[in-house]
């Protein structure tokens, strides 16, 4: 949306976290602010009460609460707020500087009702802490967390740069080399973060940045989505930004025993995203995209882009299996095979996963499909016996022709 303002962006995305409007309301009213930007200019705010999705009084409540946020972000002990960096579906990004180190910070202020739920903020500060523990080069470095009128902050190292999610939106399809260049780097920051008991739970394009220097960084780790998972994954359907592209099946389920492997298939979501230049499972609407990840089989990525070499897809494929036992164990064993595809060697990890994978597509539904596989490998394996019987029977045949010519 070209004319739509950051201030429309942080009213539109907090109009839908607050249940104002629907996502489809914003969607139309964002498209007629753009319709109508040369001949008679709006901004989002009017434009919504004019089509009556939201009432002047919302309108009103909802400009006090930006206004606020902004201001709470003004009141930390510390920092000197220099603009904005950004909105995402949760929460407004600022570009700050630390006083006493004289050094740019990024300072994300989340929303006032994550403030009212306890037990979010007990796990905010605690995954907070962990966040502050880890070092790495490919890792956003968590600096503070804090609560200043109202409202929890994160502090955070400032990323000059980009998000891959800019590139993609932008209609880039990475080249596979590239592509692996930087998952590579991420799978070595979630390698670090997983060694120190850290699952970041929301690995996706929007959290991937390069840096002027060309450096990956994981961004947001450490950040606590809300409690449950499903919990989360079920406010995003009804948010116009944030829709599940890269939900691992067991969030969406509202498993409790999430690891690592929700993070890998987070991982291959993304770089079936750069490689394809599609998300895995796309829908009109959330809840569908999620069914997807829950049921659907996945398109192999070398079936949309048929440049792409047999074995990201077939690595892609296993980082994406439906039920956790099918992915790999563990980053480090993703790791060999990311390194292997990089040389031109071939995924051998995966061709170990292969058939566990093919058990689990079994207990997913996909049934038919494997008996069929199944079914044509007994016939091919029938085949075999009848040509082996056939020519045993034709050796034994010359065989007694001879000595029979001979005698
Ligand atoms: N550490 C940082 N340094 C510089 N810019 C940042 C940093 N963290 C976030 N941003 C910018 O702020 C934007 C909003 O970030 P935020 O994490 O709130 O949302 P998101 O990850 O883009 O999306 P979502 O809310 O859907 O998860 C990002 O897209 C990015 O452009
Ligand atoms: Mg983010």
């Amino acid at each position: 949306m070209t004319n739509e303002t950051n201030y429309d962006t942080v009213f539109g995305k907090m109009a839908i976290d607050q249940g104002l409007c629907s996502d489809d309301e914003l969607r139309q009213a964002l498209e007629e602010l753009e319709s109508r930007s040369k001949l008679n200019p709006a901004i989002l705010k009017d434009l919504m009460i004019e089509l009556g999705y939201i009432t002047a009084s919302q309108a009103e409540r909802l400009k006090t609460g930006i206004k606020e946020s902004k201001a709470a972000a003004h009141q930390i002990p510390g920092y000197k707020i220099i603009g904005k960096l950004g909105a995402g579906a949760m929460a407004v990004v600022y570009k700050a500087k630390q006083l006493s180190l004289n050094r740019p910070v990024a300072i994300k202020i989340l929303p006032k009702r994550f403030s009212e739920n306890p037990e979010y903020v007990e796990r905010f500060y605690k995954e907070g802490q962990a966040a502050g523990k880890l070092n790495h080069p490919n890792i956003v470095q968590a600096i503070d967390v804090g609560e200043a009128g109202g409202y929890h902050y994160f502090v955070m190292e400032y990323v000059e740069g980009k998000t891959i999610s800019d590139d993609l939106v932008a209609g880039k399809v990475f080249a596979e080399a590239e592509a692996l260049d930087i998952i590579i780097q991420v799978a070595n920051a979630l390698a670090h973060a997983h060694a120190c008991s850290l699952i970041h739970r929301d690995v996706k394009p929007k959290n991937v940045m390069i840096n002027t220097a060309g450096v990956v960084k994981l961004a947001d780790m450490g950040l606590a989505r809300a409690t449950a998972d499903i919990k989360a994954a079920q406010t995003e359907a009804g948010k116009a930004y944030g829709t599940p592209y890269y939900i691992a099946p067991e969030q969406i389920r509202g498993k409790i025993d999430i690891d690592g492997r929700a993070d890998i298939y987070g991982l291959g979501a993304t770089l079936y995203h750069m490689l394809a230049g599609r998300v895995p499972f796309m829908a009109e609407d959330s809840a569908d995209v999620m069914r997807k990840h829950l049921k659907e089989k996945l398109i192999p990525p070398d079936h949309i882009n048929t440049s792409l070499s047999a074995g990201v897809s077939e690595v892609i494929e296993i980082m994406m299996a439906k039920r956790k036992e099918g992915r790999y164990n563990n980053i480090e064993e993703l790791l060999t095979d990311l390194d292997a595809l990089r040389e031109g060697r071939p995924p051998l990890q995966a061709h170990k996963r292969f058939d566990v994978s093919m058990l689990e597509q079994l207990e997913e539904g996909d049934a038919i499909e494997v008996e069929e596989k199944i079914y044509k490998e007994e016939t091919v394996a029938q085949y075999r016996m009848a040509i082996l019987i056939l020519s045993t029977l034709l050796v034994v045949f010359f065989v007694v022709l001879l000595i029979l010519l001979f005698k």
